[in-house]
This record gives C-alpha cells, sequence and structure tokens, in this order.
C-alpha cells in the first residue's frame, strides 16, 4: 500500500493507479458484488457526502467502502466527535481500509445485517448512511435486507440515504427496483447530477423522511 496523506487519500498517481488495478481485479473476481471496473472520483465523493452536519457522539454509516474514495471525503467532513463505520463485503478491501484508515471503524461482512452489527458494537443508530452498493448488480434478497436496515436506522430521525448510481444503468430493471423500494419507505427523494466526472457518470440520491 501506498503512502497516504492527512486525509488519508492515496498520495500518488503510483498509489490511485494500485488502487485501479485491485478493484479491477476484485471486479473480475466479484463482479455482481463490487459493481464498478473503477473506484468512484473525488467528484462524484464530494456530490456523495456533502455537507454531514452531526454533533458529537452521531455516526456515519459507509456501505461498501471499497479501496476508500468516499471514506477520504466522509473522513475530510467529519466534525470532532462524530463517529464513524464502514461495513464492506470483501476481505481484500476490508484489509486495506484497516490499514489505510487506523483511525476509523471497518466491519467485514453485509450492509444487510446492519442492526446486529450495530448491536454487537453497541452503536446508535447512524443519522447518516453512504453506500457506495451496486444496487443495479444485487439480488433482491440483499436489496430487501439493505432496505430493511435502512428503515430500521433512519425512520424517525432526521436523517438521510445517500447513493448513486450509474446514468447508464439508470433504466436497469434492478436499479427501478432498489428506487421503488426506497420511494415506497421514504417521503422525499432528490436527484443530483450527473456528475460527469466520474468514470462512467453518476447521478447522486438522497432519501429522507419516513412514509
Ligand atoms: C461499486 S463498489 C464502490 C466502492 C467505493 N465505495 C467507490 O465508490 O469506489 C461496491 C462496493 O460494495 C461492496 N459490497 C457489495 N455488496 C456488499 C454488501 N452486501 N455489504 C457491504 N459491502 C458490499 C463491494 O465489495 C465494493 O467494495
Amino acid at each position: 500500500m501506498g503512502p497516504t496523506t492527512d486525509a488519508g487519500e492515496p498520495e500518488s498517481a503510483r498509489s490511485r493507479l494500485r488502487d485501479g488495478i485491485d478493484f479491477f481485479g476484485n471486479f473480475l473476481r466479484n463482479p455482481g458484488s463490487i459493481g464498478a471496473v473503477v473506484p468512484s472520483s473525488r467528484y462524484l465523493a464530494r456530490a456523495l457526502v456533502g455537507r454531514l452536519e452531526l454533533q458529537p457522539g452521531e455516526l456515519v454509516v459507509e456501505y461498501g467502502p471499497g479501496t476508500g474514495p468516499v471514506t477520504s471525503a466522509i473522513r475530510a467532513s467529519l466534525p470532532p466527535g462524530a463517529r464513524y463505520l464502514g461495513i464492506e463485503l470483501d476481505t481484500r478491501f476490508h484489509d486495506l481500509l484497516t490499514s489505510r484508515y487506523p483511525d476509523l471503524d471497518f466491519h467485514l461482512g453485509s450492509a444487510a445485517d446492519i442492526v446486529a452489527v450495530l448491536a454487537q458494537r453497541e452503536l446508535p443508530r447512524p443519522l447518516r448512511i453512504i453506500s457506495g452498493l451496486p444496487f443495479a448488480s444485487l439480488p433482491p434478497a440483499v436489496q430487501d435486507g439493505v432496505a430493511d436496515g435502512i428503515v430500521h436506522c433512519l425512520h424517525g430521525t432526521a436523517g438521510d440515504f445517500r447513493t448513486f448510481q450509474y446514468v447508464h444503468a439508470y433504466g436497469l430493471r434492478a436499479a427501478r427496483r432498489f428506487r421503488d423500494l426506497m420511494s415506497e419507505r421514504f417521503a422525499s427523494f432528490e436527484r443530483i447530477g450527473p456528475v460527469v466526472r466520474n468514470v462512467p457518470p453518476a447521478f447522486v440520491l438522497r432519501y429522507w423522511g419516513a412514509r
């Protein structure tokens, strides 16, 4: 692993290239659960994270941090005293994240198990859930489990759920299915973008307010 900046971002073009190669290798091993060929750009990461507006003790959870481009943006915006938990299914990515961001907490497992993971770690319900999960390629049962977990965490709070979907895959049945699941459960929805400085371009989606 290459050296990192204070914000935990890979410092050099060489580190970013190595992340890209690792990411592509993982995509070839598990195309469905990785769901992208390269990590997100810093532009998409910033659009996704925006302002966190957390108080001390409040929690932000990241689903599917991968090699960490969104993690870096969250870390740079994390107010003092706020907490972070990343949930990553892939062992290689989990190993990379724990050594790249030693000050952050990462769980190896599925985002669909958020309720049990929070209980196990004695963490409060998060106020922000920021997801890099590839919903367009996740099976319906996983989508349902993830959606139920998001509802459990966010209903009755002032929190929100943020994710992105690639423009070229936006109309796919699985991508639409996930948006339908979320629209049935959340009263408010916002779509930002597309963010074109990303390969491929992507929309940022935000859901909040219980239905
Ligand atoms: C499209 S990549 C996004 C990676 C990173 N957030 C980015 O934007 O570059 C999807 C990530 O979700 C992870 N993932 C897939 N299914 C998951 C699940 N059920 N729970 C947690 N992580 C999962 C993959 O291992 C991968 O790291």
